[in-house]
């Protein structure tokens, strides 16, 4: 059952950082589906462009422009270009990032730098250069974390770091923010299904299962799962909500969880 009602986003203008693929592709497709015109923003003209049709061919509203976060300018002059067409910019989400199991010592320099210029100093020019774009007071920003950020995960010292700065950063704008009406939070993906970074961080059916094994819920979430999410962070229902980081991830932020602790009876058990 789907607790928003037809058109509920109408009036809304939303852009997407990071939107060309996966789960904020499927943020701007879900914002589109209920009624926002959608701005989306990617490294790549012919990917954010095909991004963008989907969302046209089911439709909706969008446009795709390139623009890679690391260039401050590109990424104000795609705001404006969003705000022009559209209006004011009431969601922006911050989603760009790049990543792939590494070893620290197998990770260069560059290597480092890289993860934190695409999704850290990234997210920082797409909060930075939205402030003058952004509807004040009523924007929603969001920014799109991980839960390495706050728990270290093996070979992803360079993401982990990127996103532990993403949330500090999140928080730190929402205090700065707050008094002109902007609310400024994160949303902590677990496991996604379908995306390409799970293909990079579990990429065999044998990893898959094992890390399925130690999710609380036993399973990958959706993008979906992440979009509606995003959706009510953005609604009237979520104004009091700001600084927060929010985990949807099946619990796995909590540990691992492969223990079979119900193997004691238990009145409750779902499998029972
Ligand atoms: C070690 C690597 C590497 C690897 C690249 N590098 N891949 N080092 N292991 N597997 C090194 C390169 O050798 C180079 O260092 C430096 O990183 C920059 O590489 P480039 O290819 O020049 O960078 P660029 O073209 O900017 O591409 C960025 C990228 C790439 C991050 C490396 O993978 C990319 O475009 N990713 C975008 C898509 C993506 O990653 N999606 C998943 C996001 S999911 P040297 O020293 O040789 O110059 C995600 C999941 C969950 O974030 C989050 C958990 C925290
Ligand atoms: P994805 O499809 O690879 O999405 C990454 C997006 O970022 C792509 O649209 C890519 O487009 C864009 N991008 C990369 N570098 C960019 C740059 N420099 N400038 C502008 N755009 C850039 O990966 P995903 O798995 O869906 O991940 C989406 C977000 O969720 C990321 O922030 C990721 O860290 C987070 N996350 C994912 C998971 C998961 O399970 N997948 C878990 C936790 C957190 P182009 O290549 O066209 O530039």
């Amino acid at each position: 059952m789907d607790i928003f009602r037809d058109g509920i986003c109408a009036g809304k203008v939303v852009f997407v950082a990071g939107g060309s693929s996966g789960i904020n592709l499927a943020i701007g497709q879900r914002f589109a589906e209920l009624g926002a015109k959608v701005g989306l923003i990617s490294r790549k003209q012919d990917r954010v462009s095909a991004a963008a049709q989907t969302i046209v061919d089911a439709g909706g509203t969008a446009m795709g422009i390139e623009a890679d976060v690391r260039d401050y300018a590109a990424v104000e002059a795609a705001l404006a270009q969003v705000k022009q067409a559209y209006g004011e910019i009431d969601v922006v989400i911050s989603g760009a990032a790049g990543n792939f199991l590494a070893p620290a010592v197998a990770l260069s320099p560059n290597a480092f730098q890289t993860v934190i210029a695409i999704d850290l100093l990234g997210t920082f020019n797409v909060l930075r250069a939205c402030y003058d774009h952004i509807r004040k007071p009523g924007a929603s920003l969001i920014s799109i974390t991980a839960g390495q950020a706050t728990r270290p995960v093996m070979f992803q010292a360079h993401a982990g770091a990127a996103k532990a700065g993403i949330n500090n950063l999140t928080q730190g704008l929402a205090m700065e923010w707050g008094p002109a009406g902007i609310r400024v939070n994160a949303i902590a993906p677990g496991p996604i299904g379908d995306t390409e970074g799970m293909s990079r961080l579990a990429p065999s059916e044998e990893a898959t299962a094992a890390l399925k094994a130690r999710i609380p819920l036993r399973d990958y979430g959706t993008k979906r799962d992440i979009a509606d999410l995003a959706v009510f962070l953005s609604s009237e229902n979520a104004k009091y909500i700001t600084g927060a980081i929010i985990d949807c991830d099946g619990g796995s932020n909590l540990g691992d969880a492969s223990a079979d602790a119900l193997a004691i009876p238990h009145a409750d058990r779902r499998d029972a």
